[in-house]
C-alpha cells in the first residue's frame, strides 16, 4: 500500500465531503466565539483522532485561546468495537483550574470515553467544561453525554477518515467516508 488512492478504494462512501466539513467547521468556530466572547478558553483535544478538526477549528474562533492536548486509549488495535476500557496515555500540561475548557472530540459512539473523560477533568476544577464533537453517532450510545456542540449526527456507520481511523490508517483522508465492512470484518 502505498498510495492513499489505494486508501480510498476502501471506502464505500464519502459522508461527508472536505467542503461539507469546512463550512460546519467553520460555523461551530462562530458559535463558540459568540458564546465565549471576553474569555479566554482552554481547547483540550482527545489525540489522536481530533488532530485535523483541533487544528481547523481553533482557526476558526475569533478568541484568545489556549490549547491542551491528551491521548486516552479506547478501542484495543485495529477493532471496531469500543473495549469501555480507558487509559491516559497523555495527561493535560497545565492546569485547567478556573479555566473555561472546551473538549475537542472526533466523534461520540458509546460515550464511555467521554464519560471518563469528563470525569477526569471536572476533578480539575476547571471554572467551565463543555464539549465540541465534529461526529455524534447516538444510535450506539451507551451512557448519557451532554454534549455542547455538534458537527454532524452520522449513522451507526464505522467511518474513517479526517482524524479518523482503522488500524491507525486512513486518518489522513480528507474526508469521512464509511469502511467497506470487508476490510475489517477480514481482520475481526
Ligand atoms: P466511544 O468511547 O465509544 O464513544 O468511542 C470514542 C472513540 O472511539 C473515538 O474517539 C474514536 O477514536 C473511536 N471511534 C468510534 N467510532 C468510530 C468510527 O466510526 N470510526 C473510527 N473511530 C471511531
Amino acid at each position: 500500500m502505498t498510495r492513499t488512492t489505494e486508501l480510498t478504494a476502501d471506502v464505500a462512501e464519502i459522508l461527508l465531503s472536505e467542503e461539507q466539513l469546512r463550512t460546519r467547521i467553520a460555523e461551530l468556530g462562530a458559535q463558540v466565539t459568540a458564546d465565549y466572547a471576553g474569555r479566554q478558553p482552554t481547547l483540550v483535544s482527545v489525540l489522536k483522532g481530533s488532530l485535523p478538526f483541533m487544528a481547523d477549528l481553533m482557526r476558526s474562533i475569533e478568541l484568545p485561546l489556549r490549547i491542551d492536548l491528551m491521548e486516552v486509549s479506547s478501542y484495543g488495535g485495529a477493532t471496531t468495537e469500543s473495549s469501555g476500557l480507558v487509559r491516559i496515555l497523555k495527561d493535560l500540561s497545565a492546569s485547567i483550574e478556573d479555566e473555561d475548557v472546551l473538549i475537542v472530540e472526533d466523534i461520540i459512539d458509546t460515550g464511555l470515553t467521554l464519560n471518563y473523560l469528563l470525569r477526569y477533568l471536572r476533578g480539575k476544577k476547571p471554572r467551565s467544561l463543555r464539549i465540541c464533537t465534529l461526529l455524534d453517532k447516538p444510535a450506539r450510545r451507551l451512557v448519557e453525554i451532554p454534549v455542547d456542540y455538534t458537527g454532524f449526527t452520522i449513522p451507526d456507520q464505522f467511518v474513517v477518515g479526517y482524524g479518523l481511523d482503522y488500524g491507525e490508517l486512513y486518518r489522513n483522508l480528507r474526508f469521512v467516508g464509511v469502511l467497506r465492512p470487508e476490510v475489517y470484518a477480514s481482520s475481526e
